[in-house]
């Protein structure tokens, strides 16, 4: 099938990548041209694991493009997926702006055609609908343009649009994004064209078939079809659900760091609990990312449109805040005075196995300790391998965890990186000026970090 994604992000080109790979013939637009420049040069402006190999893979097959034109791509797709992001506005509400700018373009490029109009963006509930005027509105303003300045009838776009808009919502998790495509829990689709739904279906069929899962012989995917509003609340309802398991682990932590109870036991002894699972039970120093936090306050915000307190969201979200700052209680206790001491933190990331810093608990702290007057350093293995600088200040980044710890008065592991379990504990300890270690992900063994000489400290453990 013929595919167009606008928005080569996280989503879009892990989504545009992916269809390609199954078979579709894929154009990838982006309004970046840098970013186009390096991903027609087969590369990947994000690190994600797997999808350089993936793109590379649909480029030599002839099966993807990348271009900035839109109208191209437009007139390529028979499915044009909307992949822009929906940052939060201050006030938590989500900036609609850019799925505002896409959907106009797409609206002002029509060309006759019968396309599928994808949200795959995480969008207010009532978004579907929305979009569908913006693309009219596209459309009737190009044909104005193109009446005012005298076009023949054959320049004019169509004069009755055919398009429907479907809900698409992504749950991919970043640094599994390519892995989660092929093997996803569900697939959700909202809209009320069975036209639009039956075309998604048949996109989605080698991923549905677990033709490129991992586990070939499982049941097929389930496809769940809803109207648009309940997938657009599928989406936010899914994310608040996890960012508050977490917090709730997060809540049962603090109380285990005050009663000398292991969260860590807790969370297995919960987690045996069909009913609860024992998935997002780790206790730590909170939820970033650049989705739970805006969609938990996104959601938040509309329920305060119509007049209702999501006093359980919002519980959720205090939580999370204080706990952010969690790691920061704990060096204060361990060394007392923070003013000119040298804080260490391993790992900047939100989470492993990414580049992303967007709302990442690492921020908060560095803030904090900057205005407590400590000196902050970090060792990230992707920030410190690619230089990215992006959205850090007031922190020195080192190349390695032994220069990280040397002179340091405590360190933090911040980021759960597989490779900070094999680190050299013994030299680093030695390097320090007071061999601290707060554990912010419960990560390392505390025995082996005591041996090592440290003093651990973990959360809720
Ligand atoms: P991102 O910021 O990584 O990527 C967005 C891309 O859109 C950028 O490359 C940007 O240049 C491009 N863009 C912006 N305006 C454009 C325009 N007018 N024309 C063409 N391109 C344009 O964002 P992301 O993390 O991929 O998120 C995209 C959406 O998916 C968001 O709504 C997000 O909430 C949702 N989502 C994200 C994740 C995730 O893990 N990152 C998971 C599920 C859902
Ligand atoms: C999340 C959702 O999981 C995904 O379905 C959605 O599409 C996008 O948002 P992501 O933000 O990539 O994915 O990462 P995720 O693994 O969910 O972690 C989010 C945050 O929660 C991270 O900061 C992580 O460290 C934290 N977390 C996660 C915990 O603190 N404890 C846990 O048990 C799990």
């Amino acid at each position: 099938m013929r595919v167009c994604v606008i928005g080569t992000g996280y989503v879009g080109l892990v989504t545009g990548a992916c269809l390609a790979h199954i078979g579709h013939d894929v154009v990838c637009i982006d309004n970046n041209e840098e970013k186009v420049k390096i991903m027609k040069a087969g590369q990947s402006p994000i690190f994600e694991p797997g999808l350089s190999e993936i793109m590379q893979g649909a480029i030599q097959s002839g099966r993807i493009e990348f271009s900035t034109d839109i109208a191209a791509g437009v007139a390529h797709g028979e499915i044009l997926f909307i992949a822009v992001g929906t940052p939060p506005l201050p006030n938590g509400e989500s900036d609609t702006r850019y799925v505002e700018a896409v959907a106009r373009s797409i609206g002002a490029n029509l060309n006759g055609g019968y396309k599928v109009i994808v949200n795959k963006s995480t969008v207010p509930i009532g978004s579907g609908d929305w979009v569908r005027m913006i693309v009219l509105d596209g459309l009737a303003e190009r044909q104005k343009q193109l009446v005012t300045a005298g076009s023949g009838p054959a320049e004019r776009l169509p004069e009755v649009a055919d398009f429907d808009v479907v809900s698409n919502p992504e749950f991919l998790r970043e640094g599994s994004a390519v892995y989660d495509t092929f093997n996803p829990d569900r697939i959700v689709l909202g809209g009320n064209s069975p036209r639009a739904v039956a075309l998604m279906k048949q996109l989605y069929a080698p991923i549905v078939e677990r033709q490129f899962a991992e586990n070939k012989t499982a049941a097929p995917v389930p496809v769940l079809a809803t109207d648009l509003s309940s997938a657009e609340m599928i989406k936010y309802a899914a994310n608040a659900f996890l960012a508050t398991k977490i917090s709730f682990i997060n809540e049962v932590a603090n109380i285990c760091d005050r009663v000398g109870a292991d969260v860590t036991q807790v969370a297995k002894g919960i987690g045996l609990d069909s009913r609860i699972g024992s998935k997002f039970l780790n206790a730590g120093i909170g939820w970033g990312g650049s989705c739970f936090p805006k969609d938990v306050s996104a959601l938040i915000h509309t329920a305060d449109d119509y007049g209702y307190e999501a006093q359980l969201l919002k519980a959720a979200v205090s939580v999370n805040e204080r706990q952010r700052l969690i790691a920061l209680e704990k060096l204060q206790q361990a060394l007392k005075i923070l003013k000119g001491k040298t804080v260490g933190l391993l790992g900047l990331t939100f989470k492993p196995d990414t580049d992303d810093l967007r709302d990442a608990p690492a921020l908060n702290l560095i803030e904090q300790l900057n205005r407590l007057g400590a000196k902050v350093k970090a060792y990230d293995p992707i920030v410190s391998q690619t230089g990215m600088r992006h959205g850090l200040s007031g922190v020195l980044v080192e190349t390695d965890a032994e220069r990280l710890a040397d002179g340091c008065d405590a360190l933090v592991l911040v980021t759960e990186w597989q490779q900070f379990i094999t680190l050299d504990y013994n030299k680093m300890a030695k390097l320090m000026s007071h061999p601290v270690i707060i554990d912010g992900r419960n990560f390392l063994n505390p025995q082996d970090m005591e041996k090592a000489g440290f003093q651990y400290i973990g959360v809720g453990r």
